[in-house]
């Protein structure tokens, strides 16, 4: 037997047992006629003690022992002299009278601490080390107790956990597709799937009623903070729905996991409903941080035409943020506010700003445009105090505007310090448009898939405004992050393929891709709806991570790179001949 207890059982009421225990060697001290060694493995560390009285052999045998050996120890359990009320087995050590060495290691690159030395890159080159560290496995384990919570959850509620493919044709979710090429049909290829969304609807029509899986998604898109290439959906839909049905069922979840998993009560109260063009206006966001107000202002009124300042006055959207306590910053803080407004990744042209002094008045940048009547008015609209200081965005595009200015919001709110990471603003985000016009395609595109389903009192808009239909789909949002969203689906041929047509599609196209789905509609297709939860996110919300990458155990890096594995990689020729694949690499 290699052990009988792990390194984070033994307490003082051991004290006496012999024992055998397995694992890391994280640090070795040595005292004189005493070496101590830190042995650790997934459930904790253990203090062993070697000394000469026992073996000199045996302590001689510790003093060679090098940070990350494998070993295995037998000894007694005794209590400790000087207690470490830091750790759980902080009370006792073990005198150790056997020693083997199960393996050897090399020095790490890194040490395996949880203030570890290592840079990102080193890191995720040695994953398998840097999963040696308790703060990176601890994520692991949310991330397990949040998978099983879940399937309780949703078991509790009569949802069928199915399995779909990976290798299926192209489900559209806005992002391109990773594919795989088939070598029993050759020039022909598989899509990995963004999402199972043709699939659980399919499934309804097949009379599941409730289906749920936690499933692997892949989407080909530029990388962030909260995206991977591939990560996890807690994937789920339901049969004879309305909107209203889905939200309640998954407030429930979330709670419910809130509770379960975080310790977190949120309480009775139903989460805040805020429509899309709300969110937009108010924090030119789809997903706001509701920790915080510091609401937009518009202030086209206030400031267009009533001074001689041509940006103002030519602008098709002026909006301002109210910074309390701001008044006193620096000219050096303010340029850095208007550098990071002017950066690339924001693009806004410039940043106007006015302090409330003490006595009441107003100074600002654009003190000679106006009279100090407006700015009194600008004050009173902001509903700005004195030591406040007004933050002003214009821009030609007012969608464009709201989202740098939601931008700043968000930059002063973390300077403000009201972005507290254990407290949690959870609310839907709904009737978000049907579509939305991409000019890259200069077509317009489904806002949330092309399979959600208009609102019905707007279908008729359909054939004659179809940028202000409504749809009826909705997001979950927490601490300004989307950790899920779904919709009520269209469940009729003739509807979906109208929405095809409006996409672009034409009706081969359509029935090509998607005639599965329609031709599934036309054989009795409940009504249905659904939603996916981000399980990436959940976890990395609830463990206060900065980035998703840090709760997956294998992740890839900003360039899509698994840099432990050097995957993607070239493949041999033999390979591609197989596949009847030829490259064609543009030059450099
Ligand atoms: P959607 O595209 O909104 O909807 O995805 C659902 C949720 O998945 C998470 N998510 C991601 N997490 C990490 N990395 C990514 N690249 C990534 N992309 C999305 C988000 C998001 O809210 N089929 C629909 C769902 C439905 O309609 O039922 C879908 O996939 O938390």
């Amino acid at each position: 037997m290699y052990r009988t207890k792990t390194c984070g059982e033994l307490r003082a009421a051991n004290i006496g047992e012999n024992v055998t225990l397995a694992g890391w060697v994280q640090r070795v001290r040595k005292m004189g006629a005493m070496t101590f060694v830190d042995l650790r493995d997934r459930y904790g560390i253990t203090q062993l003690v070697f000394d000469t009285e026992t073996s000199d052999e045996l302590f001689e045998q510790a003093n060679q022992l090098g940070r990350e050996y494998v070993i295995q120890a037998c000894g007694k359990v005794r209590e400790r002299f000087s207690k470490n009320n830091k750790i759980d087995t902080g009370d006792i050590e073990i005198l150790v009278d056997k020693l083997t060495v199960l393996n050897k290691a090399l020095t790490p690159p890194f040490t395996i601490e949880d203030n570890t030395d290592g840079g990102d890159d080193l890191r995720m080159k040695y994953r398998y080390l840097d999963l040696r560290r308790n703060c990176v496995r601890s994520n692991l384990e949310l991330r397990h107790k949040m998978a099983l919570e879940v399937r309780k959850y949703l078991d509790s509620k009569g949802f069928l956990e199915v399995e779909t493919p990976a290798l299926i044709g192209s489900t559209p979710e806005g992002a391109r597709d990773f594919i795989v090429p088939s070598r029993m049909n050759p020039g022909q290829f598989y899509a990995l799937p963004q999402s199972p969304q043709t699939l659980k609807q399919l499934l309804m029509v097949a009379g599941m009623d409730r289906y749920f899986q936690i499933v692997k998604c892949f989407r080909d898109e530029d990388l962030r903070a909260d995206r991977q290439p591939e990560f996890t959906q807690i994937d789920c839909e339901m049969s004879f729905v309305e909107q209203d049905d889905i939200l309640q069922t998954f407030e429930g979840m979330a709670k419910y996991l809130f509770k379960e998993v975080r310790g977190v009560d949120l309480g009775e109260q139903p989460f805040l409903r805020l429509s899309w063009h709300d969110a937009m206006k108010r924090f030119g966001s789809d997903k706001p941080d509701m920790r915080f107000g510091m609401e937009f202002v518009e202030l086209d009124d206030t400031l267009k035409g009533t001074g001689t300042f041509g940006v103002f006055n030519e602008a098709a959207y002026i909006g301002g943020i109210c910074a309390e306590g701001c008044a006193s910053y620096t000219r050096k803080q303010i340029d850095e506010l208007t550098d990071f407004v002017k950066s690339p990744q924001i693009g806004a042209k410039g940043l106007v700003y006015a302090r409330v002094n003490e006595d009441g008045s107003v100074k600002s940048s654009v003190d000679k445009f106006y009279t100090p009547e407006v700015l009194a008015q600008l004050k009173e609209k902001m509903g700005a105090k004195a030591g406040d200081l007004i933050l002003i965005l214009s821009g030609d595009n007012a969608m464009k505007t709201r989202k740098q200015l939601c931008e700043l919001r968000l930059l002063m709110g973390q300077r403000l310090g009201l972005r507290d990471k254990n407290r949690f603003a959870l609310l839907w985000v709904v009737d978000f448009p049907m579509f939305e016009w991409s000019d890259e395609e200069q077509r317009l595109m489904a806002m949330h898939h092309p399979f959600t389903a208009p609102k019905p009192s707007d279908i008729p808009l359909l054939d004659t405004h179809p940028e202000q239909v409504c749809a009826d789909a909705y997001d979950m949002v927490c601490n300004g992050v989307e950790v899920g969203g779904g919709s009520i689906r269209i469940h009729d041929a003739e509807l979906q393929q109208k929405i095809f047509e409006i996409l672009g599609f034409t009706p081969e196209e359509a029935n090509k891709r998607f005639g599965f789905l329609m031709n599934a509609f036309k054989f009795g297709a409940p009504p249905h709806g659904g939603l996916a939860y981000g399980l990436d996110r959940w976890v990395s919300l609830f463990a206060g991570l900065d980035s998703i990458r840090d709760c997956i155990a294998f992740p890839k890096n900003n360039s899509g790179r698994d840099v432990m594995l050097d995957a993607p990689s070239i493949v041999d020729e033999k390979q591609l001949d197989e596949l009847c694949i030829a490259l064609n690499l543009p030059t450099e």
